[in-house]
């Protein structure tokens, strides 16, 4: 069939070029029928235990990824690999602290042992609740910050040898917006965010995606203790959301799924807000 337009000739050639258009992967991919999003790639999560990052590694192994799952929880990590190949799918787990520069070379290490490569990477893992209660400065920056930092520039080198590959970072809407009086694990959120800036215009030229996700209040065993303190208090925070809902992890790991997928082939540097509206505005505010 004749194509109805020649973007190769006149003005428009200059900026669209129709064989690019059509190179994008998923043209292709549909033409061969349903394929899983991420068939055959090695997917690291840090803090996959429980919480987003066990929903981030289960969405991931469904998706065909053969998952690293990392926790410094020897039994949650074991409980998330069980649940990967249970249900048919492939994992292994690594104990590693990401704030620990070493522990990370291994937990990469240790993936390129096993399965060849890394292609994915998604920084997650958080120190304990009473730590970001506490403003505890350490455990919010070495954990967050700088574990993030450390499992990224161990993965690059394994990723350039690659070809490219795709890191999301899970920052925070604390990270935006200023919530609750815990500071240090709001100034740690918002370094996540700078990093994944700073290092994806870095690593462009590597075909190395660096995004991050901002979620909003996510249902995850985090809240317990202030559950303890306040039974009521995911109620109280609920109409602050305009969704009229919190987050549940699955809305997290959709949202990974994507940036880890080629899918999100131009989306790097990005900050993927997933917050049910909270940071839109006030949907209260009197007019
Ligand atoms: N739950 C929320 O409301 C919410 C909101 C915004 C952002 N987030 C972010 O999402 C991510 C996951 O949150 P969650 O609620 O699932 O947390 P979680 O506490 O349930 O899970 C964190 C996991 O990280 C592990 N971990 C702790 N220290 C580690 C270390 N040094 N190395 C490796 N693993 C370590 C823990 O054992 C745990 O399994 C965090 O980065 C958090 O800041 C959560």
């Amino acid at each position: 069939m004749k194509a109805k337009y020649d973007f190769s000739k006149g003005e428009r050639g200059k900026f669209y070029n129709a064989k690019a258009v059509f190179d994008i992967p998923n043209f292709q991919e549909k033409d061969t029928g349903p394929k899983m999003r991420l068939n055959n790639k090695i997917a690291i999560v840090t803090g996959a235990g429980r919480g987003i990052g066990k929903a981030v590694a289960l969405r991931f192994a469904e998706e065909g990824a053969k998952v690293v799952v990392d926790d410094v929880n020897d039994a949650n990590g074991t409980e998330t690999v069980a649940a990967i190949t249970d249900a048919g799918g492939e994992a292994m787990f690594v104990n590693a602290d990401v704030s620990n520069a070493v522990d990370a070379e291994r937990l990469i290490a240790e993936t390129v042992d096993a399965y060849g490569t890394v292609d994915i990477l998604v920084n997650n893992a958080i120190c304990s609740t009473a730590d970001v209660l506490n403003n505890n400065w350490d455990a919010n920056l070495a954990v967050a910050l700088q574990g993030t930092s450390h499992c990224s520039n161990a993965a690059i080198p394994v990723m350039q040898q690659n070809g490219g590959g795709s890191i999301v970072n899970i920052a925070s809407v604390n990270g935006l917006i200023g919530l609750q009086g815990i500071h240090a694990y709001s100034a740690a959120k918002g370094g996540v965010i700078a990093l994944t800036r700073s290092m994806a215009v870095a690593h462009g030229k590597d075909n190395i995606r660096i995004n991050c996700i901002c979620p909003g209040t996510i249902q995850t065993e985090v809240w317990e203790p202030m559950i303890e303190r306040n039974p009521q208090i995911l109620d109280e925070i609920t109409p602050w959301y305009p969704l009229g809902r919190i987050g549940q992890p699955v809305d997290i790991a959709n949202a990974a799924l994507f940036l880890a997928s080629d899918e999100a082939s131009f989306a790097t540097g990005a900050v993927f807000v997933i917050d049910g509206g909270l940071t839109a505005g006030n949907h209260q505010f009197p007019i």
